[in-house]
């Protein structure tokens, strides 16, 4: 099984960004905890990251023939992006919602996911361990 993680904007300012929200560990460390995992469960995972709406579409896009599943936490574009959104409906793969922090805890304009709108499972609030337990939960679902 091949899985393709996608980080959104600002997600590669990890360390830098709003500490108290976001954790101190860089996304070097962040990509480092996803790749561990994978070799744990016996999954191939690639990670794209970009702070371009449209690139991460291409990304999405391209997943078709290339991926088995996907693990998405696009960040602000969470809230705002139906682009996103049908690409990830045009390739319906296997796609889990994930998040740093939990969007429903925070401001109101967070609350609406768009792309979790096109995604079987949401884990938020765990830290990089949201990302872990998505990992988790595709192996759990469609390898075992
Ligand atoms: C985030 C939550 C989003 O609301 C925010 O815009 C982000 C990060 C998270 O992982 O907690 O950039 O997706």
């Amino acid at each position: 099984m091949r899985i393709l993680v996608i980080n959104g904007p600002n997600l590669n300012m990890l360390g830098i960004r709003e500490p108290e929200l976001y954790g101190k560990k860089d996304y070097a460390a962040l990509c480092a905890a996803i790749e561990a995992h994978a070799r744990r469960l016996g999954v191939e995972v690639g990670i794209f990251q970009s702070n371009c709406e449209g690139e991460i579409v291409t990304r999405i896009q391209q997943a078709l023939g290339r991926e088995d599943a996907v693990v998405i936490n696009a960040a602000a574009y969470t809230h705002t992006s139906i682009a996103i959104l049908d690409a990830l409906k045009a390739i319906a793969l296997p796609t889990v919602e994930v998040h740093l922090t939990d969007p429903m805890l925070r401001e109101e304009f967070r609350h609406i996911s768009y792309t979790g709108m096109a995604c079987e499972a949401r884990f938020a609030g765990a830290g990089f361990e949201s990302y872990l337990k998505a990992l988790d939960y595709l192996h759990e679902k469609y390898l075992k």
